[in-house]
């Protein structure tokens, strides 16, 4: 499986903040936005990625990530002209996706629960066995600002709607989605929507349709942030601090996920915490290289 993370878009709902600084690249707490995004596919075994970032931006992923080598991973990047639509990266990512599945990630949400990966290996496995696709669906108090899932008597999906004026459940779809490589495909078969982009929902509609959508529900125990406006991403870094500050371990450490992978090994990971060595992230890093994994 290889992974496709979102960070393009225009994040004009964090304006003035991302005028002229790209969204995922602001820090939750003590690490960029996207830092949290990849630990996902990370933790899932995922070391080829592709991000689909703004033409304006690159240089900046590719100075934050280079080609991934130094987190034992494949890191490649897609350019984005203008923000169509969250199911255009589906169609810019073709070559990349190829005969694989893929993970879906949007480059702004952020995910933390225990059991988080269990629930997303499963979904994984139900992929490579049954094809289709699978989204997540978490109980939210607004869900007029998301797309919104729809249950029959049995418990069944029988709709999606994308930011509902009558909701039909509070059960918001989350930026995070497995598809089979048809995707690719149903992406381009869909229209634009009213507001002219192309909507990941058409594409999860069409799966529906197919009777090849698979839907996992996330229990009270998961937060989720889709940290996009002020007070979201406020909240993101809140709870993130809250829980490292805590625990005394981090959510997000990509290089500590490639450490505990076995993609790097120690040296690699003291000599990545190098140039950081003057912060508490450094200094995390140079004691899990001491304690050993
Ligand atoms: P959104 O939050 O829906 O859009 P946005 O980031 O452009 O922000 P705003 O609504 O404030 O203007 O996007 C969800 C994620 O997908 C986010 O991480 C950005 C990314 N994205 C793209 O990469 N390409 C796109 O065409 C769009 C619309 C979003």
């Amino acid at each position: 499986m290889k992974s496709v993370i979102l960070a393009g878009g225009s994040g004009t709902r964090l304006y003035p903040v991302t005028q002229v600084v790209n969204k995922h690249l602001l820090p939750i707490y003590n690490k960029p936005m996207i830092y949290y995004p990849l630990s996902i596919a990370m933790l899932l075994g995922i070391r080829e990625i592709l991000f689909i970032v703004n033409p304006e931006d690159l240089p900046a992923f590719q100075k934050l990530f280079s080609d991934g080598s130094h987190l034992g991973m494949s890191i490649s990047y897609k350019i984005q002209h203008k923000p169509n639509g969250l199911a255009e990266g589906l169609i810019l990512a073709e070559e990349f996706i190829g005969n694989d599945n893929v993970l879906y990630l949007l480059g702004d949400n952020i995910f933390f629960g225990h059991g988080l990966i269990d629930v997303l290996r499963q979904a994984k496995e139900e992929l490579e066995q049954y094809g289709g696709a699978c989204v997540f669906g978490y109980y939210v108090h607004d869900p007029e600002r998301f797309g919104i899932l729809e249950f029959d008597e049995t418990g069944r999906v029988i709709s999606i709607e994308e930011k509902p004026k009558k909701p039909k459940s509070n059960y918001a779809v989350v930026g995070m989605y497995l598809y089979d490589p048809e995707a690719v495909e149903i992406a381009k078969s869909i229209k634009p929507s009213h507001r002219g982009e192309l909507e990941i929902t058409s594409v999860n509609q069409v799966y529906l349709e197919k009777g090849k959508l698979r839907v996992k529900l996330f229990g009270r125990g998961f937060a989720w942030f889709d940290a996009g406006t002020h007070d979201s991403f406020l909240e993101a870094g809140e709870f993130v601090a809250t829980i490292e500050r805590k625990t005394g371990l981090m959510i997000g450490c990509i290089e500590e996920i490639a450490y505990r992978n076995g993609w790097i090994d120690r040296s690699q990971l003291l000599k990545l915490a190098e140039h950081l060595k003057k912060t508490d992230y450094g200094k995390y890093l140079i004691k899990l290289a001491e304690e050993g994994k």
